[in-house]
C-alpha cells in the first residue's frame, strides 16, 4: 500500500495506530496528516513519535539533547550566543545529485537531465530500506509552511525525520510547527516529505555523532502525487526537504500544472537616492555568489543606493491580478556556504550569523568560536578541524570543509526587506541570469525581448575550469541554473517560460538580463571588482526598467555604453577596462553556440521551436 495514499481505510489506519503508543506533542486532527504519519510509523517503526510545535522551547530543548548526545558542540556564547557546531560524517558532505531521482509515472516527463526511476519500483527499493529503519529513535513529525503562512503563494508540508539536527535546522530553514496545521484545516493539499537517516539503533546500541548510511542513499520525488522520500543521508539539501526538494523540485512541476514558476534565485530590492524601489529575481548557478548579491552594500561612492535582501536561493513568482509578476522567498532561513564569507566579502552575511547559528562542518576556534577558509586574512595558529582533528596553517589540508554551512534566521539579516513577509510578496521588475564565465559572456547586457531572454537563460552555462586565452573553458551548461533541482522536462520548462509572452500584458512582463562578474584578462586576473560594485550593474538595469539610460544595439542584445554605467570612484577604470568587459568576440561566440546546439540536441522534441529559431538567428548573426 502506498503511504498516505487516500485510498488507504480508516480501519486499517487504526489498527496500526494502535500498534504505537499516542504520539507525543499534541493532538492532530487532520486524518490525512494521520494517516501518513501511522503508514510511516508502520514502515519504518520508530522508538516513539513527537509532533514539533515549532516552539522556542522545543527548539531549546533539542539544542541540548544534541549537545549532551555529542552531536552538537555548543559554542562560547559570549562570542557567537545561541549557536551551535555539528560536524557531518566524511562520507556525508553535499548534496548526491547521482542519487537524486525524479519518479514520474512516464521517463519522458522527467527528460534528459534528471535521474528517473517508475515510482512502483522506487517506492519498492526504498520500501526495503526504511523497513524498521528508524528503530531505536524518535520520528519527529514537522508540518511547516514553504512561504508566509498567510501567503497564498505558500504551500504546506509535513516532513517526518529520525534526525533531531534536522528539525532544529528545518525549525530556522522554514516556518515550522503547530500554526501550520491550524491553517492546514482538514485539507490533504500537503507535501509529504519522509526523511530517515538510514542508521536503526538496536536496543542498547550507542549512536554516532552523525547517523547516516554510509552505502546507501536515495533522494527520490514523486511529482504527481506530491511526495519526497530521502534515505541515508543528514546533509543539507539531501535532508532539509523543504529546500531544493520540495521548494524547487516538486514546486516547479506544481508550478507548470498551475500556471507559476518555483525558481533557482535570489530576491533582492533597491533603493534609489530619490527613493524609488525596485526588486530583481537572480539565477546564479551554485557557487557563484548568490548569497552575497543579495546582502551587497554599494560602494561608498554610490551614496543613498541600498540594497535590501528577500531571498538568497529560491524564488516562487507568480502573476498578480494588475498582470505583474510577484515572488517570494519560500525560505524563513539561510543556508550558506560558509567559505569565503568574510567582513569584505559579505559584511551583512557576518552579522546574521553573529548568534543563533548552526554552523556544519566549519573549523572550531581554541576559544570555542568559529573559522572557515577566507573568515579572516590570516589563519588562527591553532584550530580543530571539521573533523574534529588538530589543525594548523600548513598542514596541507582544509580546515573547513568547502561545502561547511551556516543555518540562521533571515530575520537577523540587518538588510532584510521590509516586504519579506508580505503575503502577496513582492513585484518583479527584471530577471538576471549570470555564470561563471572568463570569457564571451559580456558583463551585462538586456535581452531584446522575452523570448531572447529566455533562450539566454536556457544557454547560460558556469566554467568548471578556467580557459587559456581566447578559448571557452569546460562549460557545464546549466539552464536557468536549474539543472540539478529540475522537477520535470527540461524543454517543457523552457516552453513554461516562454507562454508567459502569452499570459502576461507586454509592458508587465520583466525585462531579462545576462551578466557575468568572472571575466579574465590574458594572465588570468579578473577584469571587474565583483562585490559590492555589482551594485554599477544593477543601477545600470534599474534606470533601464525605468527607460532612464541608454543601450546600443549588439548581437546578442542591448549593451551599456562606458558613459551609461556609473564608474564614480571606481579606481583606474577607464573605457578600455570596459571596453574588455563588453566586447563580443566572433570566433568565442561561434564555438558558444556550437555548444548550445547539443544542448539542444538533448532535449529532442521538447525543445521549443522558438528557442531552435532564435539559434539560427545568432548563427547569422555572428557568421
Ligand atoms: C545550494 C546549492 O546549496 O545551490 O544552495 O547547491
Ligand atoms: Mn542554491
Amino acid at each position: 500500500m502506498d503511504i498516505a495514499t487516500p485510498q488507504t481505510t480508516a480501519q486499517a489506519v487504526s489498527q496500526k495506530m494502535s500498534a504505537y503508543a499516542e504520539p507525543l506533542g499534541y493532538e492532530v486532527r487532520n486524518a490525512a496528516v494521520k494517516r501518513f504519519v501511522a503508514e510511516v510509523a508502520d514502515l519504518c517503526q520508530p522508538a516513539r513519535i513527537v509532533y514539533c510545535d515549532g516552539s522556542e522551547s522545543e527548539y531549546q530543548r533539542l539544542l541540548s539533547e544534541l549537545v549532551s548526545e555529542g552531536k552538537l558542540i555548543k559554542l562560547n556564547e559570549t562570542k557567537r550566543p545561541g549557536s551551535y557546531l555539528a560536524r557531518s560524517d566524511q562520507s556525508d558532505v553535499a548534496r548526491v545529485e547521482d542519487r537524486t531521482f525524479i519518479c514520474s509515472e512516464r521517463k519522458e516527463d522527467a527528460g534528459p537531465t534528471n535521474n528517473w526511476m517508475a515510482p512502483q519500483e522506487a517506492k519498492a527499493t526504498l520500501k526495503g530500506h526504511f523497513k524498521g529503519s528508524m528503530r531505536g529513535r524518535t520520528m519527529y513529525v514537522m508540518p511547516f509552511s514553504m512561504g508566509p503562512i498567510a501567503s497564498p503563494l505558500s504551500q504546506i508540508g509535513v516532513q517526518v525525520t529520525d534526525s533531531a539536527y534536522v528539525v532544529v535546522s528545518m525549525s530556522v530553514m522554514t516556518r515550522m510547527g503547530k500554526s501550520v496545521l491550524t491553517r492546514l484545516g482538514d485539507s490533504e493539499n500537503f507535501v509529504r516529505c519522509l526523511h530517515s537517516v538510514g542508521m536503526p539503533l538496536a536496543a542498547g546500541e550507542k549512536d554516532v555523532a552523525w547517523p547516516s548510511n554510509k552505502e546507501t542513499k536515495y533522494i527520490m520525488h514523486f511529482p504527481e502525487t506530491r511526495e519526497i522520500w530521502s534515505y541515508g543521508s543528514g546533509y543539507g539539501g539531501n535532508a532539509l526537504l523543504g529546500k531544493k526538494c520540495f521548494a524547487l523540485r516538486i514546486a516547479s512541476s506544481m508550478g507548470l500544472k498551475e500556471g507559476w514558476l518555483a525558481e533557482h534565485m535570489l530576491i533582492l530590492g533597491i533603493e534609489s537616492p530619490r527613493g524609488e524601489k525596485s526588486y530583481f529575481a537572480a539565477a546564479f548557478p551554485s557557487a557563484c555568489g548568490k548569497t552575497n548579491l543579495a546582502m551587497l552594500i554599494p560602494p561608498a561612492a554610490m551614496p543613498g543606493w541600498k540594497v535590501t535582501t528577500v531571498g538568497d536561493d529560491i524564488a516562487w513568482i507568480k502573476p498578480g491580478e494588475d498582470g505583474k509578476l510577484y515572488a517570494i522567498n519560500p525560505e524563513a532561513g539561510f543556508f550558506g556556504v560558509a567559505p569565503g564569507t568574510s567582513l569584505k566579502t559579505n559584511p551583512n552575511a557576518i552579522k546574521t550569523i553573529e548568534k543563533n547559528c548552526i554552523f556544519t562542518n566549519v573549523a572550531l576556534t581554541m576559544d570555542g568560536d568559529v573559522w572557515w577558509e577566507g573568515l579572516t586574512d590570516e589563519p588562527p595558529a591553532q584550530l580543530i578541524d571539521w573533523q574534529g582533528e588538530p589543525w594548523t596553517p600548513g598542514c596541507g589540508r582544509k580546515a573547513a570543509h568547502p561545502n561547511a554551512r551556516f543555518t540562521a534566521p533571515v530575520t537577523q539579516c540587518p538588510a532584510l526587506d521590509e516586504n519579506f513577509d508580505k503575503p502577496e510578496g513582492v513585484p518583479i521588475d527584471a530577471f538576471i541570469f549570470g555564470g561563471r564565465r572568463c570569457s564571451t559572456m559580456p558583463l551585462v547586457f538586456e535581452a531584446a525581448s522575452w523570448q531572447d531572454g529566455v533562450y539566454m537563460a536556457a544557454t547560460m552555462g558556469s566554467e568548471t575550469t578556467a580557459a587559456a586565452s581566447g578559448q571557452i573553458g569546460q562549460v557545464r551548461r546549466d539552464p536557468f541554473a536549474m539543472l540539478p533541482f529540475m522537477g520535470y522536462h527540461m524543454g517543457s520548462y523552457f516552453q513554461h517560460w516562454l507562454s508567459f509572452a502569452q499570459k502576461l500584458p507586454v509592458d508587465a512582463l520583466p525585462r531579462i538580463y545576462g551578466v557575468n562578474w568572472f571575466l579574465q584578462g590574458e594572465k588570468g586576473e579578473f577584469l571587474w571588482p565583483g562585490f559590492g560594485d555589482n551594485m554599477r550593474v544593477l543601477q545600470w538595469i534599474f534606470e533601464r526598467v525605468r527607460q532612464r539610460s541608454s543601450a546600443r544595439p549588439t548581437e546578442i542584445g542591448l549593451m551599456p555604453g562606458y558613459a551609461d554605467m556609473n564608474f564614480d570612484g571606481l579606481e583606474g577604470f577607464d573605457e578600455a577596462a570596459f571596453a574588455k568587459l563588453t566586447t563580443l568576440h566572433k570566433e568565442l561566440w561561434a564555438q558558444e553556440l556550437a555548444l548550445h546546439e547539443s544542448l539542444f540536441e538533448s532535449l529532442g522534441e521538447r525543445l521549443p521551436e522558438t528557442l531552435a529559431q532564435k539559434r539560427e538567428e545568432l548563427l547569422k548573426k555572428f557568421s
